[in-house]
């Protein structure tokens, strides 16, 4: 079925790293992925005539996600005009320490899925956003937009108020950085940022009694996400429980302020807005193990995994400002649902199990009745439409985590088998379900630590 294409790439684009205002630039590699490419190419790829009703989207030029490794770096892989990695990457030393969170069922460092979370980097306009979670501190780098594999450090790292921060959510519109950290002092703090001042000094942290440690014992009762409400107007959080302790972890929203007058640009770039430190908290009922969410577009609802039953639908209740679910549905067979991303091309939602070699694709509908802030448990519709079977593929590439689908396709990152395997992405058409790659890094240094998805379009 699927054909082995290997083939050794011609030497890569030397990056440089030449002036900018870091005091301590990091080292780029050349990038060798993609040694061991196993493709199939749609028949759809590429071709705007093919897929009939599905509107042309722009693909994206290149996606990022972090090692993780004892010496952070985020992994720049450039993706071809169709979409497909071409096989030229780089690696960015963050100047931080990734770190593993311990796995509660083994008491060995937790891998795949290190940090127990979504989002451990994150891309805004043309930025990036890493976390070092075994140095408490937070990186951001310029992206190149004529050449996205090139990336140089804006500023200097900052710290964080709180211990093993394992997600990230930026905001350009607002000039904002948040971060969830979920060790000994759990929580969420923001930062301004600006291209030219880099990040701002965090605020003060948000806390969450979680009674954790550094590194944490997991992936229960540690913090899933940080991420946006659509209109970018909340700064949204997902924890986990622990059902086997009654704990039905919760879901947190924090109002983005703003300080003074003027249009949102001017007050963006002159750090004016800020995130609300009052917490809103609900534990949506039906929910117990919220993971990695997406704010649905044109809404205030957010689509959520929960890894104890498959998706949810989280939407606002009118009066309380809580937040209820709306519609539930619990996949067959499902292990761990735990990342989610919604693609442009097909408006409809791909979610990953790291205890499968599968890509689910589920519908939703977050108004079903026309009114997305009804009070919630009835409103939102959910349909599971597909399961993508990748396993056909082999390979050490058991269970897929963070996903980002961008343009045509869905890319999903898959750190390896825990076994020290180099980690791969694997490129699914969102209109024709079909696998198209499956590109090991082999050049890249990236294992099973590996976290993240972030793309460029
Ligand atoms: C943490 O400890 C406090 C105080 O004992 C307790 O109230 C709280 O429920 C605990 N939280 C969790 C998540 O176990």
């Amino acid at each position: 079925m699927h054909s082995l294409i290997r083939y050794s790439l011609a030497a890569t684009a030397v990056l440089s790293m030449a002036g900018g205002v870091s005091a301590r630039p990091s080292a780029p590699r050349e990038g060798q992925l993609g040694q061991q490419n196993r493709i199939e190419r749609p028949a759809a790829v590429g071709g705007g005539g093919g897929g009939g009703a599905e509107a042309k989207v722009a693909n994206a030029k290149a996606l990022y996600f972090l090692t993780n490794d004892e010496d952070n770096a985020i992994a720049a892989i450039e993706l071809g005009d169709n979409g497909l990695v071409t096989g030229k990457g780089a690696t960015y030393q963050t100047g931080g320490k990734g770190a593993n969170g311990i796995d509660g069922a083994t008491n060995e460092k937790a891998a795949p899925d290190a940090l127990f979370s979504q989002s451990a980097l994150t891309v805004a306009g043309k930025h990036i956003f890493a976390v070092n979670a075994g140095s408490n501190t937070l990186s951001m780098f310029a992206i190149d937009p004529n050449n996205p594999l090139a990336l140089q450090k804006v500023g200097e790292d900052i710290q964080l108020p709180g211990e093993f921060p394992n997600t990230v959510a930026a905001s350009e519109k607002n000039g904002l950085v948040c971060v969830g950290m979920t060790g000994q002092k759990a929580g969420v703090a923001c930062a301004d940022f600006s291209a030219e001042g880099g990040l701002g000094q965090a605020d003060g942290l948000r806390e969450f009694q979680l009674n954790q440690t550094t590194p944490p014992v997991g992936p229960t009762n540690t913090v899933s996400q940080v991420f946006w409400s659509a209109d970018e107007s909340q700064l949204l959080a997902t924890v986990k429980g622990d059902p086997e302790k009654g704990n039905n972890g919760f879901f947190s929203a924090y109002a983005q302020q703003q300080q003074e007058g003027g249009n949102q640009a001017d007050q963006a770039k002159a750090g004016k807005f800020r995130v609300s430190q009052e917490e809103i908290r609900s534990t949506p009922g039906g929910t117990a193990v919220l993971f990695g969410s997406v704010a649905i577009p044109g809404t205030q609802d957010v689509l959520a995994t929960d890894a104890s039953f498959g998706v949810a639908i989280l939407n606002e209740k009118q009066q309380q400002k809580q937040y209820a679910a709306a519609a539930r549905l619990e996949l067959p067979n499902q292990k761990a649902t735990c990342w989610a991303t919604i693609s442009p091309l097909t408006n409809t939602a791909f979610v990953t199990d790291v205890g499968r070699n599968m890509l689910i694709e589920v519908g939703y509908n977050a108004n079903a009745n026309g009114n997305g802030n009804g009070e919630g448990g009835e409103q939102g519709e959910l349909s599971l439409l597909n399961e993508i079977d990748l396993s056909s593929i082999g390979g050490p590439d058991l269970g897929l985590i963070d996903l980002r689908a961008a343009g045509e396709f869905v890319y999903a990152l898959s750190p390896g088998a825990g076994t020290g395997e180099e980690a791969a992405i694997n490129v699914i058409h969102a209109g024709t379900k079909q696998f198209v790659q499956n590109a090991r890094l082999t050049g890249v240094g990236a294992g099973k630590n590996s976290m993240g998805m972030a793309v460029y379009v």
